[in-house]
């Protein structure tokens, strides 16, 4: 087992003496009033972490950094080729807007405790607007753009906002979306109505405000006064997002206050191997994870410059779009999903746009959201000419759980691998038993609890539903991923176990699109699954069965299904493509085979389950996939 002895020292420390070590990390944080306790764990599985603790998330990224010296830095670098403009924003500027629209906000009648939705582009305001909340103790619940109104709605209903705050449009390439008929469409939805909505109004498109209940941003920051930084508990919500699980209902991922600022602020350094004064650059969105721990938190909490980048990885305008914000900012450290390097490789294979710019700046590229193909990871590495780090995490843990903590002491890489269990996480490989399985063996990937601190406490509103993370093997967090170590101790994610597949880095639900298409009234069942894809990594793919005496065209039904899973998740569905076949391969006892139907439509080898009830059914789904061009060696 390949060993580096500082890793191992501080690994060790965090697993085995975790008060001691994320006591002291937390020393790097601002606090209001220190806590009692580093871990509470009375009332496990629900632990808590900095107990008694109160500060305040907003000053930590913001006042304490003008306060000593930060104030002329760039905080945030909006960059946007889909508007052409650069906009540069200090620290100083970052708090006197965000005071401000807390103010508003205030003045609107939100305090603490109070939920926020936040369903806005790639704009700086989006992160003026998470800011403002952190800054008065409000909760927000930031909805990806590129949801549509059911999904906002169901967001809505859960979160109860008493504010939405939106922009008049989002621009995704050339494409220009108003977002006013999605909000309102949302509204018109949801049983719960927010009592204001505040409209940011781009250049591009003007919204038409619902009198009595919307309001400009630019009318609100008119008249509002700045408001000071409200103290919260630790244990306090900071925000809730929205992730999906394996039924159409998502889950509220809560995150606190105290545990996130900590560990956020470790990872910097620790993992990132960041220094405070440069700049970091997470490519993502506002709307995933990604985008609230490294676009917002984590490069602000640490003194960092932010790049906020409103465009694509190609067409915006080429292939060569990431190596000229890079250049022109000087960015230190990229952070993106395997997909954008995917999609640059396709275009420019030889890498002819990146001999254009001067990316020296760059030390490190960090990849994460899907599995990074070994592929994708020579091509990268080979373009840079940097170390390209694979790490894995979820929504739920809100930063890296397997990674190669470049701050710490660095492991030689191995193709396919996210290296090593970062510090804070007891990962093991267990059967479905809770057995531990020996390196080699692949199972499982699990945490051993308590979480480190950062990691969800809760979901919003139902610790029920969190209970079932840890139903399947006690004392353990489940992470939904399946994978092993090898014989050297590194670890490989091989993919979800569950109904969860990632698309293009999105994170998406089979079992929702499944209760779409189910709805048709020509269906009578159904299966979605997700298979590969050489772009966005993974794709569904739809089989559906009519109900008896239909007779109109397969294809009608196709388009009609398809059309309804983007109305209703979104584009961002990438739901395109969608069989009508005569059965669906089921078990005698009457469970649909979907992992030997994955098999067949990536062509790989599959066995005939031996409970199956009509292997014929197979030939025809084989003979569907092939039709359409899956299915193939
Ligand atoms: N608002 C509205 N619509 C959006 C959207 C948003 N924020 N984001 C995506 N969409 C739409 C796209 O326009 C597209 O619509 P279309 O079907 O009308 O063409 C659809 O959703 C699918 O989007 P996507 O899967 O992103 O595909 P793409 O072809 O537009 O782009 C990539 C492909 C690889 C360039 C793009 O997925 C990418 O840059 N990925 C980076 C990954 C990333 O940021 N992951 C976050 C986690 S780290
Ligand atoms: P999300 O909650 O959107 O971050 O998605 C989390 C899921 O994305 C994980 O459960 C994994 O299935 C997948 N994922 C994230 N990062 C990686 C990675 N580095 N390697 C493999 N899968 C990953």
């Amino acid at each position: 087992m390949s060993s580096q002895a500082k890793y191992d020292e501080i690994y060790g420390e965090s697993i085995n003496q975790p008060d001691l070590f994320w006591g002291r990390a937390a020393g790097e944080i601002q606090w209001t009033k220190k806590w009692d306790r580093v871990l509470d764990d009375s009332n496990k599985p629900f632990y808590r972490w900095f107990v008694g603790g109160e500060l305040n998330t907003c000053y930590n990224a913001l006042d304490y950094h003008v306060e000593n010296g930060r104030g002329d830095q760039n905080a945030i670098i909006y960059d946007s080729p889909v508007t052409g403009s650069v906009r540069k924003i200090t620290y100083r500027e970052l708090l006197d807007e965000v005071s401000r629209f807390a103010g508003g906000m205030a003045s609107l009648g939100v305090t603490k405790g109070d939920t926020v939705i936040i369903y806005m582009p790639m704009i700086p305001e989006a992160a003026i607007a998470m800011l403002a909340c952190a800054r008065i103790g409000a909760i927000h619940s930031v909805v990806f753009g590129g949801f549509a109104p059911n999904e906002l709605a169901i967001r809505i209903n859960d979160a109860k906002p008493k504010l939405v705050v939106t922009a008049s449009c989002g621009i995704e390439g050339k494409k220009v979306l108003p977002y006013k008929p999605l909000l309102d469409g949302a509204i018109g939805i949801a049983s719960h109505k927010p009592e204001k909505c505040i409209i940011y109004q781009r250049p591009q498109v003007t919204a038409e405000l619902t009198a009595g209940r919307d309001l400009s941003w630019s009318e609100l920051m008119a008249d509002a006064k700045p408001a000071a930084c409200v103290p919260v508990a630790a244990t306090d919500p900071l925000y809730i997002l929205y992730t999906s699980g394996t039924t159409g209902r998502p889950k509220g991922v809560m995150r606190d206050n105290g545990g996130h600022a900590v560990a956020l602020k470790w990872t910097m350094k620790n993992l990132y191997n960041i220094n405070p004064g440069e700049v970091y650059w997470a490519a993502s969105d506002v709307g995933w994870v990604v985008g609230h721990s490294y676009i917002v938190y984590a490069p602000l909490l640490y003194g960092c410059t932010t790049i906020l980048y409103e465009g694509k990885p190609v067409g915006t305008p080429d292939p060569g779009a990431f190596w000229r914000v890079i250049s022109e900012h000087g960015v230190s450290v990229l952070f993106t999903a395997p997909t954008a390097f995917r999609a640059i490789k396709k275009e420019d294979p030889q890498g002819e746009y990146l001999k254009k710019y001067d990316i020296h700046t760059l030390r490190y590229l960090f990849l994460a959201g899907e599995r990074l193909d070994p592929d994708t990871y020579y091509w990268a590495g080979n373009m840079l000419k940097i170390p390209v780090i694979d790490h894995w995490w979820q929504t739920e843990t809100g930063w890296g759980i397997t990674g190669n903590c470049m701050g710490i002491d660095p492991f030689p890489i191995k193709a396919g691998s996210s290296t090593r269990p970062v510090p804070g996480y007891n990962v093991k490989i267990m059967d479905s038993e809770g057995i531990e399985l020996p390196n080699g063996k692949e199972g499982y990937v699990v945490v051993r609890l308590p979480l480190p601190p950062g990691c969800m406490p809760t979901l919003w509103k139902d610790d029920e539903r969190f209970l079932e993370y840890m139903e399947k093997i006690p004392g353990c967090y489940v992470t939904g991923d399946g994978g092993y170590f090898d014989k050297d101790g590194y670890i490989f994610i091989m993919g979800r176990i569950d109904d969860v597949i990632n698309v293009a880095g999105h994170r998406l639900s089979t079992g929702s699109m499944e209760e779409i298409l189910s709805r048709h009234p020509a269906v009578a069942e159904c299966a979605v699954l997700g298979v590969n894809d050489q772009l966005k990594g993974q794709v569904p793919l739809g089989f559906v069965v009519l109900k008896a005496g239909i007779d109109r065209p397969a294809e009608e039904i196709e388009k009609e299904v398809v059309k309804m899973v983007r109305d209703e998740i979104g584009a961002v569905a990438s739901f395109r493509q969608c069989l009508v076949v005569r059965a669906l391969p089921k078990t005698r006892s009457g469970k649909t085979l979907r992992s030997t139907m994955r098999k067949i439509a990536d062509g790989e080898e599959y066995i005939v389950p031996s409970t199956i009830d009509d292997a014929s059914v197979l030939i025809s789904i084989t003979e569907a996939a092939q039709a359409i061009g899956y299915g193939k060696k």
